[in-house]
């Protein structure tokens, strides 16, 4: 028996979450190889994880040893259709394996339909920029569902289209087409509407499903009590944050540059997923007019990750859910991404071990947090950051392809064993947060 615990509800998904370009490899049909191969990011992704070629079974077998019951994964859109007018069988045949190897392994599996990588013909004719991508998204979901719902009802339309629209089309970092932040509110006005109709095709076609999204949250705080800053909070907090959400709720989709109605949205979701990672400060800074959307920051004594990407603050996932349960009482929650970039995994156990007691605490207030995805099981290849950033559980060589476990991998096993946390592994992992979770 352990001293002190904070246990989960029986029943909840404790989990790895990974993406198709960033662990398969070889992925040379969309438009992420193309952006590798000129020279904007850190690194190519190359041959990744090695997933494509077979290595996802080793890797399922590391996640179901360590305890874990789920696995959020998703599937590579050029794979499947590689040209417009062609379907893959054997791709489709590759994830059904995956997906039965998950099952295999007693893991509940997610899958996540489009997760920032696009076929290179869709890049081509700008595809999010128009809305013939409705039903283009339509026939993509419909073929894949099809094929894979025998091993799979829980459904992830489209991770962080907030992510994809600001970092392609406002600050760059992403591959896009015609760039400025006109074309960004239009691509999640046309992600929203293929989201919807995703939802009612998944429903048609699998009345037992239960479909939803993924957002990036990012709680916000002003940088002081100047009403600029705070002024400034809420135009960067509604920008960032809100246009999915708002469109989910009434059908009217906010955004900086106005409403945008798109009523066939209103209530589609049966569960909402939340990527937490950070909590960012808002500055009015009348130098950058230009940078509405980039004068965020971390302040200078926050609990830094490796490379400064994060700030460990763990009272923000407390938030992120408090703000979901107020939007959308009694809709089901689950956390569909959390983690931290940490070679060393100097930072990385107090980081699992913080966030999972503020997620235990709002699961005490009785708000319907149901599973919880870890981001990552094994180092991937993280966009524009190419390998500089290691988000996994497990390290990963990417010339050799062998894997190391991390210390974290071992508590986050014990946690998911457990379904909680105890005294004894915050002592074991991370003493140097004992006291904030076990406070005498
Ligand atoms: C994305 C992941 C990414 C992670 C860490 C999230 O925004 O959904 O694909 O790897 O952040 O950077």
């Amino acid at each position: 028996m352990p001293q002190a615990a904070y246990h989960f509800p029986r029943g909840f998904l404790w989990g790895t979450a990974t993406a198709a370009h960033q662990v398969e490899g070889n992925n040379t049909n969309n438009q992420w190889w193309k952006w590798e191969q000129d020279g904007h990011t850190d690194g190519t992704s190359g041959l990744a994880c090695d997933w494509w070629g077979g290595r996802w079974r080793e890797d399922f077998d590391r996640a179901a040893e360590a305890g874990q019951n789920a696995h959020r994964m998703s599937v590579e859109w050029s794979r499947i259709q590689p040209t417009p007018d062609t379907w893959d069988e054997d791709a489709l045949e590759r994830y059904r394996a995956m997906l039965r190897g998950l099952k295999e392994r007693g893991m509940t599996p997610m899958v996540t339909l489009h997760q920032i990588s696009d076929p290179l013909w869709l890049y081509e004719q700008c595809g999010w920029e128009h809305d013939g991508i409705v039903p283009m998204f339509e026939k993509f979901v419909r073929k894949t569902v099809e094929a894979l719902k025998e091993y799979c009802t829980l459904w992830c339309t489209i991770n962080e289209p907030n992510v994809y629209a600001l970092s392609g089309y406002v600050t760059g970092t992403f591959p896009a087409c015609n760039k400025g932040l006109k074309t960004a509110i239009l691509v999640q006005a046309n992600m929203l509407r293929a989201h919807a109709v995703a939802y009612r095709t998944i429903h048609e076609m699998q009345p037992e499903a239960r479909v939803g999204y993924a957002l990036h949250y990012r709680p916000m705080v002003p940088h002081s009590k100047s009403p600029l800053d705070a002024w400034m909070r809420n135009i960067q907090y509604n920008g960032i944050n809100m246009s999915f959400p708002s469109g989910i709720s009434t059908g009217v989709m906010k955004s900086p540059l106005g409403n945008v109605r798109i009523p066939e949205a209103k209530g589609t979701q049966d569960y909402l997923g939340l990527n937490y990672y950070s909590v960012d400060t808002v500055k009015f800074d009348i130098t950058k007019p230009q940078e509405v959307f980039d004068t965020r920051y971390y302040p200078e004594d926050s609990d830094f990750s490796a490379t400064k990407f994060i700030a460990n603050i763990p009272t923000g996932i407390f938030d992120s859910i408090k703000w979901a349960v107020r939007t959308y009482p009694n809709l089901p929650i689950l956390i569909t991404e959390n983690g931290v970039e940490d070679a060393e995994d100097k930072m990385r156990p107090r980081y699992i071990a913080q966030h999972i007691h503020q997620m235990w605490r709002a699961v005490n207030f009785n708000w319907p947090v149901k599973g919880y995805f870890h981001w990552s099981l094994v180092d991937n290849f993280e966009w524009e950051r190419g390998w500089t950033q290691r988000f996994g559980l497990w390290a990963l060589d990417v010339e050799t392809q062998k894997r190391t476990k991390r210390p974290s991998a071992d508590l986050y096993a014990e946690i998911c064993k457990e379904n909680g946390l105890t005294s004894e592994m915050v002592q074991m992992y991370c003493p140097e947060v004992f006291e904030k979770l076990f406070p005498v």
